[in-house]
Formats: C-alpha cells, structure tokens, sequence
C-alpha cells in the first residue's frame, strides 16, 4: 500500500482503519465502540475495550514464545554496566515490583511518581504501575525539587519510587536530598518512598516512610496483570505550558497502545525481535513511547542508556552502542548529533565500528537543522528522518512513513502527516492557507488513538489551551506551512516554549522563577539561538529600588536559584541586570524583539513602543556582555 493510500484510509474511514489496527493486540475484550465521545465533548478511543498495557508489552511475548528473547539492554558507560533482561526475566521482575508496590497500598487508578536516572528499573516501575492499572508520573531526573513539588502536589502520589544517586559525566548527583527537599515543600505527603541503592551513593531512609528498592521486593511475590478500560489512565506526563503550572498531559491505555504499536512498523519499519534504540531519558515523551512501551508492545528488543553522545567516553559513544548489539534503527534528538559533530566534525569515529546494521536515523524533539542532517546524510549514507510531535501526541503527527513507503526527504521538513492526524495550517482568523504560506499548524478533531484526552484534574486547560482558539481543531503552539508537494515544515513555537538541547521550557516559567528573587523587580525571559543546543533561556532582570548588592552578584544568584528550583538543566546560565526593559506605552514587554536582537536578526520597534532608545542601550548591553550572536563563537 502507499502512503497515500494509507493516509486517505485513514481520514476516509478512521474507525475501519484503526478497528484493524487494534485487532493486532490482544485485548482482553476486544472493542466494538471504536470512537465515541465522552462527557467532556472528547473524542475517545476504544471505549469499551479491556486491556492491560504491562501484559501486552511483556507477559503476551512470554506466552507466545519470545520469554528467552532479550527485552531490554542496559547500557550504562558512566557506571561500566551492561545488563540484558529476557522478556521472561522483565515480566517476573515487574511482577514482583508490582507487588510490592501493591502491598503499599497502590491499587488501580492510584498515582506513583517515579523520579530516577536512566536505570532499568525505572522501567520496571512504570510496567509495575500498568501491571496494576495504577497511573505513574515519570519526573525528569535533571528537574529540582521546585518542579517535582509542582508535581508531587498536583499528582497526589500515594508512592514515590526513586534512587539514591544519578551519574552525570564524572559527578554523582545524590537525588534523595533533592527529594526529601520537594516532599519537604509538598503540601501533598506520599505514604511510602521506595529508593534504589546505587552503590555510587548511599541514600539515608526515613524510617516509616522510606524503604529500600531490595526491600520492597524482598518481601513481595509477583502479582498478574490487571485488565483496565482502554480509557483508563496509563500515566501522566507533566510539560511546560505558556505560563504558570506545567500540565499534566494524560495519556490513557487503549489508544496508546494501539498507536504506539502501529507506530513502530509504520513509522520505524522495526519488527518483532529487532533491537531499537531511543536514546533519550525515561523522564520524557520519547522515553515512555519509545523506550519502554513502543518496542516492548512491538517484541523488540529495547536499550535504555545511561550515558551521553559525547564524553561518555567520546563522541563515538553512540556508534559503539549501534555496532554492539545491531541496533537496526536509532532514535535521538538533533542537539545529540550536533555535540557528536562538534566533536568529531570529519566523520572518524563511526569509521572504527561495524554499523551494517543499522537501517535509519530518526530525529525528533526539535528541529532538524539542515546543516545537521547534511552532515548526517553525508557520513552515512541512510536515510535521516526527521518527525514532528509533541508530549501532548505522545507519537509522531508528521513523518517519513519508512514502514509502508519511504519518500524522498527534503532537509528541513517532517515529510508527510502520520495517518490518522488531518494537519492543516490556519491563518489568524482559522482560514486554511494555501501552500507556501506560514501559520499555525493545527489538527482537526478527532484527534488520532495516542494523543491526549484531557489535561490532569483540569479539564478546562485543556479546552482553553488547545481547542478553543480554533474550535473544530486541535492547536499544536507549532508555527509552519506545507510545500507544493505536500511537505510539511515546522518552523517553531508561536508561544514561549522554548527548546533547550530536545528540552522542552518555558520561559514563562522560568519567569516566575527569576522574578522571586527578592532583589528582582520585573524581568523577561528569552530563548536565543544556541549552537549546540538549539535554544537557550537569558534572563534580563530590573533590580528594585533601593536594592545594594552589585549587580554581579544578583546575576550569579538568579543562575543558582533557576538550577536550584528548576534544575541545571534549564541552562540559564546569563543574567543581565538592566536598566530598564522594552515596552508599549500599555506596559507589554517586548520579548519579541529581546531574543531578535540577542540573535542578531532585523526587527522594526513597533510604533507603540514607550521608548525606542532602550533597544540601543540593550544592544550594547549584549554586545558588551557577549550574549548570543555577540558571543565570540557567534552564538
Ligand atoms: N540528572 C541530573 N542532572 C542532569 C540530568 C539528569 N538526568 N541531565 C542533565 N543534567 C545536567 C547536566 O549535568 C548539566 O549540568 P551542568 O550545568 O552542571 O553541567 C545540565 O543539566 C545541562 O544538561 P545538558 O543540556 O544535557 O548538557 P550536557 O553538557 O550534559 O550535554 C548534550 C549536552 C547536547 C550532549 C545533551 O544535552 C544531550 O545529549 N541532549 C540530547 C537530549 C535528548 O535526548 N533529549 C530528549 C528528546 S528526544
Ligand atoms: P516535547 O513535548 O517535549 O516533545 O516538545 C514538543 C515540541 O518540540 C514541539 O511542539 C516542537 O516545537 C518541537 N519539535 C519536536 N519535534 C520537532 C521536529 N521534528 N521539528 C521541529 N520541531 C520539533
């Protein structure tokens, strides 16, 4: 079949197209309704169907012969480990966490956060939560303990299952102190915390509350799968919105699984018994698509890696995990390839590995730069694909179809929409715009299975955010336009999320952030081109009056309180003190312009602006103060 054909299947007959599709699971009650629309007004998938997402990703492949076959590769160059689990060993290991999380008291539709660097048994926990129909809130290891907070309260774990340490490059980070301190800040408390020992560092336990990852499991005995509705929650994913709060996006059973599998030979033309790597970190959308349960549910073989493309120990690190154990298709985001790059710019390393193996290239999370994709394109002759989507889609919205028919790539586009997703690009007013011309990149209802059915415990962000400013259509905070032929490009966010290294920020949040220091009177946030990371956030801060400390010194400050409540991996790592901040005469400030500047491109100063000499000052700010394009590398 082609893509086109397949693609107009898809939006023709949506219900024929994906009752087929989920027939290749095994449900445990096969659906028959397969849209339906529930009391929210939301399209919803397979109401009716009874599955369990743990059973489909392990127990189903033990049963039908796959128990020897490896499940997942632990990786770990920052730890010197390499562990394999076959199907059978990860079934019984998730079976045995289940139950000791059951004994705690977790139960169907109970939340756990799961907070942990990128070990196995973070995947075990999360299969643990699906065994029992519990819903787990995975939290990025590299976030602080004011974002968990946020997350622990809005959540409500009943337990929170983490580690004594992560292992970045050559530091141990304690994580437990970090928790303690979020649980500390929580008015929400957890009944029990379960914590890994990593030899690398001991976690103290607070009797009563915490219990160790080896004692858990001592005194439990693995339980079964228990069936949930399709439309019951699998977990909750928190992302950066456009202001205040991240939003829990959550994402339910049946029509995850359906998608995800579909995904997998669709989109990565990956099949059962294949080996699969995504090398990105549980904590994101990638790592619970395709980390844990898109290759899982496929009977693939997965590698979770605990380590980074470059100094770990070098920038060959990635073609040494391919060639090692035939990894057939990789996964990762740009800013992974442009570090390799830099590090590597003519191409050696890959030259002393064995990669026959490997078929494709898939990137995601940010845009694919072409000069990136070039280089790729160039050293390996293979297809480079590069796919557009979002935590909200939980699976590609536009991609190069490599399972049902590969089409020429064109640097700088996602190539065509995924079926399933009826993308249409939508001037102001919601008028659909011709070919060429840039809009909003909007979806229009019903959503496909996958994407998410609502926001947690606050339905009305859900609408306010995504449905209302174009009813009729989902909208994606994605700017872009299709091509003649029907390419799509996507240019970036029309709001202020920002993306940092595949990182997903707002700069609305960090806003909030440097705006409590105490010395701060306003600020503004703003992403700026960064090399190697794609984005970066600056904050330009106003001291209040009357403030003494040097400007130095608040500057240093709002850097260690960002890394201290939202995490070092929000890379603020410039503050400016400034005089005074580009406004309209209505007191707007104009961000717009801030990062136009800092990226060295033309802009005109609006008519409303209170005062245009505030912009030659700021440039001179930057230029003084090396900020983006007036760094010495340029930015
Ligand atoms: N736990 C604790 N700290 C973490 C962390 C984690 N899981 N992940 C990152 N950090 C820290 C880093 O140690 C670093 O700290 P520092 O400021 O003290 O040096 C900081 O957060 C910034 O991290 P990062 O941007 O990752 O910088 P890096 O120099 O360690 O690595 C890249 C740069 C480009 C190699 C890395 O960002 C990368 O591999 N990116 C790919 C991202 C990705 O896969 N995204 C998922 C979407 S598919
Ligand atoms: P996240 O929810 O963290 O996956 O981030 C989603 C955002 O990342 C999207 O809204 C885009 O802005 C950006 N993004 C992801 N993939 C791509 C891509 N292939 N091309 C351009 N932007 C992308």
């Amino acid at each position: 079949m082609s893509y086109q054909e397949e693609y107009r299947r898809s939006l023709d007959n949506p219900e024929g197209f994906w009752r087929d599709k989920a027939g290749a699971l095994a449900w445990y009650k096969q659906p028959e309704t397969i849209l339906a629309t529930d009391e929210n007004g939301v399209a919803r998938w397979f109401v009716d169907g009874e599955l369990n997402t743990c059973y489909l990703a392990l127990d189903v492949h033990v049963e039908q012969g796959r128990g020897e076959q490896t499940a997942l590769i632990y990786d770990s160059p920052v730890t010197s480990t390499q562990r394999r689990y076959t199907y059978a060993e990860l079934r019984d290991e998730v079976a045995v966490f289940a139950g000791a999380l059951a004994q705690l008291g977790v139960g169907r539709g109970d939340r756990v956060l799961i907070y942990m660097p990128m070990v196995p048994e973070a995947a075990i926990a999360m299969l643990a939560c699906a065994r029992l129909g519990a819903v787990h809130s995975v939290v990025f290891g590299g976030f602080a303990p004011g974002e968990l907070k946020v997350r622990i309260d809005d959540a409500e774990p009943v337990v929170i299952v983490s580690a004594s340490c992560g292992v970045e490059v050559g530091r141990v980070i304690p994580y437990k102190p970090l928790l303690d301190a979020a649980i500390e800040l929580a008015q929400h408390k957890p009944g029990h915390c379960i914590i890994l020992q990593r030899e690398q560092a001991q976690a103290d336990l607070l009797p009563g509350r915490d219990l160790s990852w080896s004692e858990a499991v001592a005194g439990a005995t693995g339980v079964d799968c228990v069936p949930v509705l399709a439309t019951d929650p699998l977990y909750i994913l928190y992302t950066s919105g456009t202001t205040g709060a991240p939003k829990g996006i959550v994402r339910d059973n049946g029509g995850h699984a359906v998608a995800l599998h579909y995904s997998m030979k669709a989109i990565y033309d990956i099949d059962p018994g294949d080996v699969f790597w995504a090398a990105s970190d549980v904590g994101w959308v990638v790592g619970h698509s395709y980390i844990v349960y898109g290759p899982l549910i496929a009977g693939c073989t997965t590698v979770l890696y605990e380590g980074k493309p470059v100094k770990t120990p070098d920038a060959g690190a990635f073609w040494r995990v391919i060639a090692e154990y035939g990894v057939k298709a990789i996964f990762s985001a740009p800013t992974a390839f442009r570090a390799i790059r830099k590090e590597d710019p003519a191409g050696k390393l890959p030259g002393k590995y064995d990669l026959s193996g490997l078929k494709t290239l898939f990137l995601a999370g940010e845009r694919l730069d072409p000069p990136t994709y070039e280089w790729l394109r160039e050293l390996f002759r293979r297809p480079v694909v590069d796919h557009w989507w979002q935590t909200e889609t939980g699976w590609a919205i536009a991609a190069n179809m490599m399972g049902i028919e590969a089409v020429p790539t064109k640097p700088g586009s996602a190539s065509y929409p995924v079926p399933g997703y009826d993308v249409r690009i939508l001037d102001a007013e919601g008028n659909e715009l011709p070919a060429g011309e840039q809009g909003a990149i909007a979806i229009k209802l019903p959503l496909p299975p996958g994407c998410f059915p609502t926001i947690w415990r606050d339905h009305e962000r859900f609408v306010s955010g995504y449905l209302e400013q174009f009813p009729g259509y989902y909208v994606s905070g994605d700017g872009g336009y299709f091509d003649e032929d029907g390419y799509l490009f996507v240019m970036g966010r029309t709001d202020d999320v920002i993306n940092v290294a595949g990182h997903r920020l707002s700069t609305g949040e960090l806003e909030e952030v440097v705006g409590s220091h105490p010395a701060v009177a306003e600020c503004a946030v703003i992403g700026i081109v960064d090399s190697l990371r794609g984005q970066i956030p600056v904050a330009l801060v106003c001291l209040k009056d009357g403030v003494e400390t040097p400007a130095s010194t608040v500057e240093a400050e709002v850097v260690q309180l960002v890394r201290d409540t939202t995490g070092a991996v929000a890379c603020l790592r410039q503050t400016l003190v400034v005089g005074r901040l580009p406004k309209t005469r209505s007191g707007k400030i104009l961000r717009g312009i801030l990062h136009k500047i800092a990226d060295g491109e033309p802009y005109r100063a609006p008519s409303t602006i209170d005062d245009p000499v505030v912009l030659d000052e700021l440039t001179e700010l930057m230029r003084q103060r090396g900020v983006g394009c007036f760094a010495p590398d340029g930015g």
